[in-house]
């Protein structure tokens, strides 16, 4: 494992599967109800997140303890963060009070990897604008390993707000480099320039990104983040655009719902496609620990804690 996770443009095929590997293994030990375990004793993790989270920050809190690490996390409105100081300042005092990994999320695209060049500690992107999500990919690719054995072959509809969706281009990057075809639909407004050039295929209409698709993913209409009004209302948007049961008998037949959460129900997606069988929504999350335990255990074998005293 290198130093940082920054982002899966960087990482090969070979280091994705390091970790989704690892990350079968943390599975096996949390279905076993094993969360006291020693793979990371003696490190300290920090969570340093600049915009709001419940899976990503939870479970990263929940994989260092379960690890046996240290854990600690920053309320950035309750931190010197708010008297100024630089993300920089910030990132060097977690490190000199010996935090060893940094977890990173930020509204700015890049953030985590100006941090990663500046400091020794290992740094994790946990969301960087509308950039890169590396750990919401992985655990998504785990998923779809989990449940069909494979990812080479597969076809994954991603529909939704692809334009501001840091899931979209990790997935992208990450499910193209696994040997799967990535089909993307959204509304023309919601579409960035050039998005195939990434080697995805760019579909017309919401039915054909779900036909014959193994996985329809849903996107998050991220509101925060839109500048204008760039669809129309809510309501047309659901009937025109939402994953629904009944677009849903167009995907193949053992097809499974994914949708990286939070979800808007009645806006992407109906509530019945959220709940229903084919939805692996709730597992994602459960296989989100899975990933974040593995990425920590591969740092600390990195830092070779087994050697130091807690
Ligand atoms: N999927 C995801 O990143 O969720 P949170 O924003 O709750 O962390």
């Amino acid at each position: 494992m290198r130093k940082d996770l920054l982002g899966l443009e960087d990482l090969s095929r070979e280091e994705i599967e390091e970790i989704l590997n690892q990350a079968e293994i943390m599975r096996e030990h949390l279905d076993k109800g094993e969360i006291n375990l020693d793979y990371a004793k003696g490190l300290s993790v920090v969570n340093l997140f600049y915009e709001n989270s419940t899976r990503t920050r939870t479970s990263f809190e929940n994989a260092t303890k379960f690890l046996g690490a240290n854990q600690v996390n920053i309320a950035v409105g309750n931190s010197s963060v708010a008297k100024g100081e630089s993300m920089y300042d910030t990132v060097r005092t977690l490190e000199s009070i010996k935090n060893s990994i940094v977890v990173i999320r930020h509204s700015m695209a890049g953030a985590p990897q100006y941090i990663a060049k500046k400091v020794d500690a290992h740094v994790i992107n946990a969301g960087d604008g509308q950039h890169e999500h590396p750990t919401q990919a992985l655990l998504d690719m785990l998923t779809m390993r989990r449940y069909f054995g494979r990812i080479n072959g597969l076809t994954v509809a991603i529909i939704g707000d692809i334009k501001y969706s840091r899931v979209a281009r990790s997935n992208i990057f990450g499910l193209l480099k696994m040997g799967a075809k990535v089909k993307l639909f959204g509304i023309k407004t919601l579409m960035p320039k050039g998005i195939d050039e990434m080697g995805a295929i760019v579909c017309d209409s919401i039915e054909e990104a779900i036909q014959g698709s193994d996985v329809v993913m849903g996107l998050r209409i991220q509101l925060e983040r839109q500048t204008s009004g760039q669809f129309p209302t809510v309501k047309e948007y659901f009937a025109e655009y939402g994953i629904t049961l009944d677009r849903m008998k167009l995907a193949s037949d053992n097809a499974i719902i994914m949708h990286p959460a939070p979800v808007n129900r009645g806006v992407e997606i109906s509530g019945e496609a959220v709940d229903c069988d084919k939805s692996m929504i709730f597992e994602q999350v459960t296989n989100g620990l899975a990933v974040r335990m593995a990425i920590i255990k591969l740092m600390a074998e990195g830092e070779d804690v087994s050697n130091q005293e807690c």
